[in-house]
C-alpha cells in the first residue's frame, strides 16, 4: 500500500513515517521544504516536495498512485494568518489536490474541538475554526475520509495505550500515540467516514479503534 504523508517532518508527521516504513507501507514524505529532508535521513521512504500552499497540481504529482495521503500539516505559527493559510486553506487544497489524484482514503490529523470550536481553548480558537472548515470540506469530499482529533500533545514516549471516541473529555496524548492512531487506522474498517477524539489511556490502539462508537 502507498501512503504518503504530508508534513512528514513535522514531530508527528515524523513518528508516522517512521512507524509506517517500519510496518512495511510504502511511503511517500511529503515535504514543506527540501530544508528539512536530512530528518529523513536512512528511513526508506521516498521525499516529494508537498507544500500545501503551492501550486495544487504539485500536490495532484506527488499523490499520484497514493492509495492513501495522511495530513499531519500544521501552521507553523499560531497567528490567524498562517492558521488560515496553512490549517485552513492549505488543507483544503490538499484534500481536492486528492480527490483530483484518484486517491482512494485520506486521514487527516485535526484537534479535539474542532468540530466545536467555542467550546475549545480560546488560545488556539482560530486553529480550531481553520480546522473546523477543512475538517468539513474532508467530510463532504469524494474521499474516504477519517479525523483523528488528539487533545493537547506531548512529546512523551509511546506507550500504545490510548482511548478513543467520538467525544472525550480534554487530556493529553504524546505525538508517538498520535501516529499509532493515524497508521492504526489503514486496518480499521470502523475509522473509515468517521472523526473521532483521541486521548490517552488504557487500550491498545487496535483495540481502542475496534470499539469506536
Ligand atoms: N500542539 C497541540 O497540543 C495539538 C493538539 C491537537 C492537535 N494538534 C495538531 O496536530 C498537528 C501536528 O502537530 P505537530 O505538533 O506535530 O506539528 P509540527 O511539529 O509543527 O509539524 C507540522 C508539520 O506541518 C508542516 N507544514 C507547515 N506548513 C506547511 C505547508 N505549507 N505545506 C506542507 N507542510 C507544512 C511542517 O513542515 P516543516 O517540517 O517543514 O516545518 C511540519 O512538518 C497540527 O495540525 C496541530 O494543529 C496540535
Amino acid at each position: 500500500m502507498q501512503v504518503t504523508v504530508l508534513g512528514a517532518t513535522g514531530r508527528t508527521g515524523l513518528h508516522v513515517v517512521r512507524l509506517l516504513a517500519a510496518r512495511g507501507y510504502s511511503v511517500r514524505a511529503g515535504l514543506r521544504s527540501r530544508h528539512r529532508a536530512e530528518l529523513l535521513r536512512g528511513l526508506p521512504v521516498e521525499p516529494v516536495l508537498a507544500d500545501v500552499t503551492a501550486d495544487p497540481g504539485d500536490l495532484v504529482e506527488a499523490f499520484k498512485n497514493s492509495d492513501v495521503v495522511i495530513s499531519a500539516v500544521g501552521a507553523p505559527d499560531p497567528e490567524p494568518e498562517s492558521v488560515n493559510l496553512v490549517d485552513r486553506d492549505g488543507a483544503i487544497a490538499a484534500v481536492r489536490a486528492a480527490e483530483r489524484a484518484g486517491v482512494p482514503r485520506y486521514l487527516q490529523l485535526s484537534a479535539q474541538f474542532a468540530d466545536a470550536p467555542d467550546q475549545g481553548d480560546r488560545l488556539v480558537r482560530s486553529i480550531l475554526f481553520a480546522k473546523q472548515i477543512s475538517d468539513s470540506v474532508l467530510r463532504k469530499s469524494a474521499l474516504n475520509w477519517t479525523i483523528v482529533r488528539p487533545s493537547t500533545l506531548t512529546d512523551g514516549p509511546g506507550t500504545g495505550r490510548v482511548k478513543a471516541a467520538r467525544h472525550l473529555e480534554p487530556g493529553r496524548i504524546s505525538r508517538a500515540d498520535v501516529a499509532a492512531v493515524l497508521v492504526g487506522a489503514l486496518a480499521e474498517p470502523l475509522t473509515e467516514n468517521r472523526g473521532f477524539d483521541v486521548v490517552s489511556g488504557d487500550f491498545p490502539v487496535a483495540a481502542a479503534l475496534a470499539t469506536l462508537d
